[in-house]
């Protein structure tokens, strides 16, 4: 019954916006915030979407437009969309189904999807999908053997490319998490039971599913059993002392393509295409590490201005809509990552709710190459685009 109201409500979303609002209401509110909230004051959040606003498109006409071509190259891969899908964590939690309907998903919109480090289903689980191609995300452990069996069980499950997340040297401080109590340990609220109980279909879905578990770092602690003992047992494994030189041992370990995520500034750019990387991610996490870091936008001219073709750079934060994906390509990004867009159909309705995310942002991107008059995602560039002067 679920799934035909579901189904319904799918069809009834006509952007990412929509699904942000049915996945608002299937999932229990302290749910719904570790996935929609931020770091303090949420500034940084607010820009990465808002600092969008600052372009305008530029209309070409009478060019012929009858075909639109959405494929890039990215990380050695041939894609049919200019987007990517981010690495989250623990996407089980919003969908018994989690990281491998994503996987699917993504494999059926023709792009690539990137696996979490601290990912509900392993990395070889996701391989049997049989979803292509595939990029592991990774932390930097402290315990260096953790990287090297994750590089490793990468190798053998099929993964095309590793990207190494950055920006984490430490969690930001998400305070909706807080107020909700949503912390390790939990704590236990009647508020959160009432909400909890008032989401049906949510609570359901997730008592009568497998328990979840942080599946890839499973091996390596003795506190295997207890979800909360594994998830800090996991934070307390972020390094902070993490250098350069660890992650051109990293490079050179892997052999094949690798993005640094987490870059907003020139300086880390070159420093990063000096290292040997294959792509730039510009991002910060989605507005949850650093408040008031800037919007991956913002600094996407002056990093593909110092960059030039030396290396692919993909732009991750704030993107909702097709055009804010022909904004970032006109500007200078190879491609563009999308995390809460496609999280927001995960939460509203699974597999099917993904899908729609993607179909959604495919379709916008395609319709409005057309009404921009530029018929290849590959030919965008800045006679397309302009800033809004104040
Ligand atoms: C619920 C959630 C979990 C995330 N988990 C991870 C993670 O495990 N590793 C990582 O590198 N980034 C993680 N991110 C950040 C995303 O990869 C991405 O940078 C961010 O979502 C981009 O912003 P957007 O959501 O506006 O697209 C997470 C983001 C969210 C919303």
């Amino acid at each position: 019954m679920f799934d035909y109201i579901n189904s319904k409500i799918l069809s009834r979303c006509h952007s990412i916006a929509d699904l942000r609002r049915a996945a608002k209401r299937r999932l229990p509110r302290a749910v719904f915030d570790y996935m929609d909230g931020a770091a303090e004051d949420e500034v940084t959040l607010y820009r990465n979407q808002a600092d969008f606003g600052r372009y305008e498109l530029l209309p070409h006409f009478l060019v012929d437009v009858g075909n639109i071509d959405l494929s890039v190259k990215v990380l050695g891969a041939d894609l049919g969309v200019p987007f990517i899908l981010a690495p989250t964590g623990m996407s089980r939690l919003f969908h018994h189904t989690g990281e491998k309907s994503v996987a699917r998903a993504a494999h059926k919109a023709g792009t690539l999807y990137s696996l979490s480090s601290v990912a509900t289903t392993s990395i070889e689980d996701t391989a049997r999908t049989g979803a292509a191609p595939k990029m592991l995300q990774l932390y930097v452990w402290r315990d260096r053997s953790i990287l090297k069996d994750f590089i490793q069980r990468a190798k053998a499950s099929g993964y095309t490319a590793l990207c190494l997340t950055v920006d984490l040297p430490q969690a930001g401080q998400r305070e909706r998490d807080l107020k909700n109590g949503f912390t390790v340990p939990p704590q236990i609220r009647l508020s959160n039971i009432l909400d909890t109980m008032m989401r049906p279909d949510w609570l359901l879905d997730f008592l009568t599913s497998p328990r979840m578990k942080l599946e890839n770092v499973l091996t390596h602690t003795d506190a295997a059993q207890n979800l909360f003992s594994v998830i800090d047992y996991t934070t307390r494994q972020f390094d902070p002392t993490l250098t350069w030189d660890d992650m051109a041992w990293m490079i050179d370990e892997w052999g094949g393509p690798f993005a640094i995520k987490g870059i907003l500034t020139v300086d880390d750019a070159r420093r990063a295409v000096e290292t040997g990387v294959s792509a730039v991610i510009l991002s910060n996490h989605g507005g949850r590490q650093l408040d008031h870091a800037p919007s991956p936008i913002s600094v996407l001219p002056e990093v593909a201005d110092a960059l030039g073709d030396r290396v692919e750079i993909i732009l991750d934060g704030g993107v909702r809509r097709g055009t804010d994906v022909i904004k970032a390509l006109c500007l200078g990004a190879t491609a563009v990552m999308v995390g809460r867009a496609y999280l927001f159909g995960l939460g509203a309705g699974g597999e099917a709710g993904v899908d729609r995310a993607l179909e959604l942002l495919s379709a916008e991107i395609r319709r409005n190459m057309a009404l921009l008059g530029c018929p290849s995602v590959q030919q965008l560039g800045s006679k397309y685009v302009r800033e809004i002067k104040s």
